[in-house]
């Protein structure tokens, strides 16, 4: 069995999330492929796909969107699954807020993506620019101050029982 775990990712926290990811599947018979979308050529040859992007401005990067734009029809009715990273999640109303307006669902329909999770993510902000300070507190959705977010929310936990849930569906397939 042959699972693809394509990411996008800006500051490299989202890229670890997809490794993390990957190694769950690093069992007997699953040969794992872990790519940044911008490096996949093609998706043809495997049996699963897991892919993820994090949150900027309340879409998931342009990558990601241009990605699925190539290869959505190939990957249409088979068995991918998406997640995204994002800091809204550490809302009370986090996860529907992400799931109802962080998501382009027709895309994912059109896919048939089988589900959708979404991980808190990572922020550091003596690691982004002043640009991306401006964009923040511009575009942020949420009631919390986005500054106010400056840590590692990332909950191996929790994306370890994702993976591990879509590992015994995919692998008994
Ligand atoms: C400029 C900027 C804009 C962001 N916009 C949002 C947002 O709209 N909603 C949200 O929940 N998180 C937002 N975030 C948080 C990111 O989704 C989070 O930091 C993510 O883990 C970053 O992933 P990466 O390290 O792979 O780039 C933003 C972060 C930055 C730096």
């Amino acid at each position: 069995m042959k699972l693809l775990v394509a990411y996008a990712s800006k500051h490299g926290s989202s890229a670890e999330i997809a490794l993390f990811i990957a190694q769950v599947f690093t069992i007997q018979g699953v040969e794992v492929t872990v790519k940044d979308v911008k490096e996949v050529e093609s998706v043809e040859g495997y049996d699963a796909y897991i892919l993820g992007s994090p949150i900027y401005g309340g879409l998931w990067l342009t990558e990601m969107s241009r990605f699925l734009d190539k290869v959505w029809v190939q990957l249409h009715g088979k068995p991918v699954y998406f997640w995204i990273s994002c800091i809204r999640i550490l809302e009370s109303d986090g996860l529907q807020h992400a799931l109802d307006n962080y998501i382009h669902r027709r895309v994912l329909d059109e896919i048939g993506v089988r589900e959708v999770a979404v991980f808190a993510g990572k922020i550091r902000l003596d690691e982004i620019d002043w640009n991306e300070r401006w964009t923040l507190s511009a575009r942020y959705d949420g009631k919390a101050l986005p500054g106010s977010r400056n840590d590692d929310f990332r909950d191996w936990d929790a994306i370890r029982a994702w993976a591990e849930k879509i590992r015994a569906e995919v692998v008994k397939a």
